[in-house]
């Protein structure tokens, strides 16, 4: 790949601190509604499974044609293709990035014949594990593994539930605290729980400490030895310490498959497990579907291109410090946990590909809560904090629910779903319309404070608006659908990460405390103080005596 610009070298950067100041800053979406009957219109667009309105975002033709240029300055589509042609755009670990490898048909993208095996393989497995359930002879799979190797298929399983084979239950653990192992597996019966050990590198302390316990629990539950070898298997890109660990069985993948990326390999399997072969290519079909509409829609018809455009404006022009993410779906509660590793462990960094400082803001704070859980928690901030938050809501148009119900329970079940998708339009719509001093005014207060003056009140009251959002509408909560929507985000990561200039995929950042966690692991043990700064040692001190 040429050369590229880093934003802050292109001329567009600079024509959009001055568009910024000039118009940006007092953008007004109320008025950009009244002044504009079709905002709607040219700002909301179908991508695939994935319907997008961005209107009641803090742009206009002006901005996002300075973004675009930005964009082309940057070398966006040169540094996509990079990737799509397996160039090691991961410098520092001298790697390709050829996670949308995964989802490609057969016989299309890199590496196509060793990925079709080793997803056939996967997919024999997983529905042999199905056919076990359905005869009675397993009952639980416990997926072990953490970070990428565990936050995507956590949340996709709790996604697509309603699709999930009813005799197995699936079970996540990552933490290393005991207690997250220790309840899933009270409630198990060795003989017919299946264990799946999940880690690329196969080195990592959580994920191995899980393994070696569950392992102990499975042989003091009175199987054998032998049993291990039909209970336990590994997915991993290093098969000779998954071997070494002792198992007999390891799905293997390639380095050029990041961790946060991993979902679409071997790393998968408990998602086939749960929902079986054909739906786990369903979700690679929707991933790929988004990965076309990303290599070959114009940009300024893209909507991975167009929402990291919108993530630059907001973070390095208005200052906006994080984003809130709405899953009105309780299905994708998991969803901002796997989106907070996507997001910040690709882009949350300080120097550029060349190694230099930074001069201007990267990754925002990605977290949120399933709606409308989340309106009776921390939107109170949202709507009247002293920082503005950019939403993202996602509804779900239809339901599914599985087993299906009737009668009454199911009126009732549709009617909840009419008021979760009201509720979801009315905090878009209430952060953006907010209410003046003088409506708060003429409103009869529920309670009337004897302290305070009516204008006070109202001034409480009140609601300053023009907060922004964007809503994603899917028709389902289906694999493909949920596969497009992933990579949608995926891809709206590469695009910021892009622009910054920066390794959207190393993550450096993580190991220190692990270095660290290593040295200190044996004081807990032997009670050595020597060397340590005064915090660690007084707080070690304290946990010893
Ligand atoms: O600690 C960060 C990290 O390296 C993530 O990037 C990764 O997803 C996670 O740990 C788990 O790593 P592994 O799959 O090698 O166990």
């Amino acid at each position: 790949m040429d050369k590229v610009l880093r934003c802050d070298q292109s001329p567009a950067w600079g024509a959009l601190r001055a568009h910024f100041e000039h118009s940006g800053r007092q953008f007004d979406l109320r008025q950009a509604f009244a002044s504009d009957a079709s905002r709607f219109a040219d700002w909301s667009m179908q991508a695939p499974e994935v319907f997008a309105d961005l209107s009641k975002n803090r742009i206009d033709a002006q901005t996002l044609a300075l973004l675009l240029q930005l964009a082309r300055d940057c070398g966006l589509e040169a540094q996509r293709d990079a990737m799509l042609a397996g160039e090691a755009i991961n410098l520092t670990e001298d790697r390709a990035v050829l996670h949308m490898a995964l989802r490609a048909p057969a016989g299309q993208g890199l590496f196509s014949s060793e990925v079709q095996a080793s997803l056939t393989a996967m997919l024999a497995f997983a529905e042999s594990m199905r056919d076990k359930a359905a005869q009675g002879l397993i009952s639980d799979v416990v997926h072990i593994g953490i970070g990428g190797s565990d936050l995507g298929p956590a949340m996709a399983v709790t996604a697509l539930q309603s699709f999930a084979h009813p005799g197995l239950k699936l079970h996540f653990v990552s933490n290393v605290d005991g207690h997250d192992l220790a309840p899933v597996l009270a409630e198990l019966d060795p003989a017919r729980t299946i264990f799946v050990i999940a880690s690329k590198t196969f080195t990592t302390q959580e994920t191995l400490a899980n393994a070696l316990a569950a392992r102990a629990w499975f042989l003091a539950g009175g199987m054998a030895e032998a049993d291990v070898a039909s209970h336990f298997v590994a997915t991993s890109s290093n098969k000779t310490a998954a071997a070494a660990f002792g198992i007999a069985t390891t799905f293997g993948f390639w380095d050029w498959v990041g961790g946060r990326y991993s979902l679409w390999s071997v790393i998968g399997l408990p998602i086939a497990i749960a929902i079986g072969a054909d739906n786990f290519r369903a979700l690679l079909a929707g991933a790929h579907a988004m990965d076309e509409h990303f290599v070959q829609a114009p940009l300024a018809q893209n909507l991975p291109v167009l929402l990291g455009l919108i993530d630059i404006w907001y973070r390095n022009f208005h200052g906006f410090t994080s984003r809130s993410v709405a899953p009105y779906h309780q299905g994708l509660k998991r969803l901002p946990a796997y989106l907070q590793q996507l997001e910040m462990e690709s882009n949350g960094k300080g120097v550029d590909r060349a190694g230099q400082p930074l001069s201007y803001a990267t990754s925002p704070v990605v977290w949120g809560e399933a709606g409308t859980n989340g309106q009776h928690a921390y939107f109170q901030m949202l709507h009247q904090g002293t920082d503005v938050i950019p939403v993202e809501f996602i509804a779900v148009k239809r339901t599914r629910h599985v087993p299906q119900v009737s009668g009454e329970f199911a009126e009732r079940l549709a009617d909840q779903h009419l008021k979760l998708l009201a509720n979801c339009l009315s905090q878009s719509q209430a952060l953006m319309q907010g209410k003046r001093v003088e409506e708060a005014l003429l409103e009869r207060a529920p309670t009337a404070s004897t302290a305070l003056d009516a204008l006070t009140v109202a001034r409480h009251r009140s609601f300053t608006g023009n907060r922004p959002s964007t809503t994603l509408v899917l028709d389902q909560l289906t694999p493909r659908s949920l596969g497009a929507l992933i990579a949608l985000y995926e891809h709206r990561v590469f695009v910021s990460g892009a622009l910054w200039g920066i390794n959207s995929f190393d993550q450096w950042g993580v190991e220190l405390g692990k270095a660290l966690c290593s040295g200190l692991l044996p004081r807990l043990s032997n009670g050595d103080l020597s060397g340590l700064d005064g915090s660690t040692a007084g707080l070690l001190g304290h946990l010893l005596a």
